[in-house]
């Protein structure tokens, strides 16, 4: 494939089975996501599409903001490109996507946790220490099962003050 055999859109219902299984492939980096969950919240993803497939996927959640209603922050997560397709530029175009969406709501700050932080630096992010995105892990890590404690688990948070 050429590198711009492909557009990045928004997903729809018919996409879900497809998103599953590009999540699914990355049992080591990104937690798996029930179908149901991706069907109800089909809007905050989008997908890269080529001529017979989709081949990457991107989503995002609004974290809570418990009494600072205008602060609210947004996570980037289930982003996977298909393994065939990578090192194309799709994996970029599609988080900077994310982001031009995200940015319409005005958040404070784009957030992800990762274990390729040099591909988020690569866009703007930034490292930052987990004790300072709480809402993340009362919101998401305090369910997780893979690891005793967010602070020892090896992802990495990462951070895009957008404010500016
Ligand atoms: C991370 C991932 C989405 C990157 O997708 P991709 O389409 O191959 O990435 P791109 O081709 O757009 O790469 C953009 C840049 O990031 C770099 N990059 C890509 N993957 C990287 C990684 N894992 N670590 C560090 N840098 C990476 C590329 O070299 C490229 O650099 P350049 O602009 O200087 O040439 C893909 O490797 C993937 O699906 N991994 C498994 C799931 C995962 O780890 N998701 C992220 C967890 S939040």
């Amino acid at each position: 494939m050429k590198k711009d055999d492909y557009k990045i859109r928004a997903a729809g219902f018919e996409d879900a089975v497809d998103i599953s299984r590009i999540i699914r492939a990355n049992p080591e980096t990104l937690l798996a996501r029930p179908i149901g969950d991706i069907v109800q919240n089909i809007d905050r993803f989008l997908v890269a599409q080529t001529a017979k497939s989709i081949c990457g996927t991107v989503s995002w959640q609004i974290l809570p903001e418990i009494g600072a209603p205008h602060n609210p922050s947004v996570e980037i997560k289930s982003l996977a490109v298909d393994t065939d397709f990578r090192g194309l530029g799709i994996g970029k175009a599609l988080v900077e996507k994310a982001i031009s969406q995200i940015r319409l709501l005005h958040p404070v700050q784009i957030i992800a946790l990762t274990f390729a932080p040099e591909f988020f630096e690569k866009l703007g992010f930034r490292q930052v220490a987990k004790e300072s995105l709480m809402h993340k892990i009362y919101a998401g890590c305090v369910n997780c099962t893979r690891y005793d404690s967010p602070f020892t688990c090896p992802e990495i948070a990462v951070a895009l003050d957008i404010r500016a």
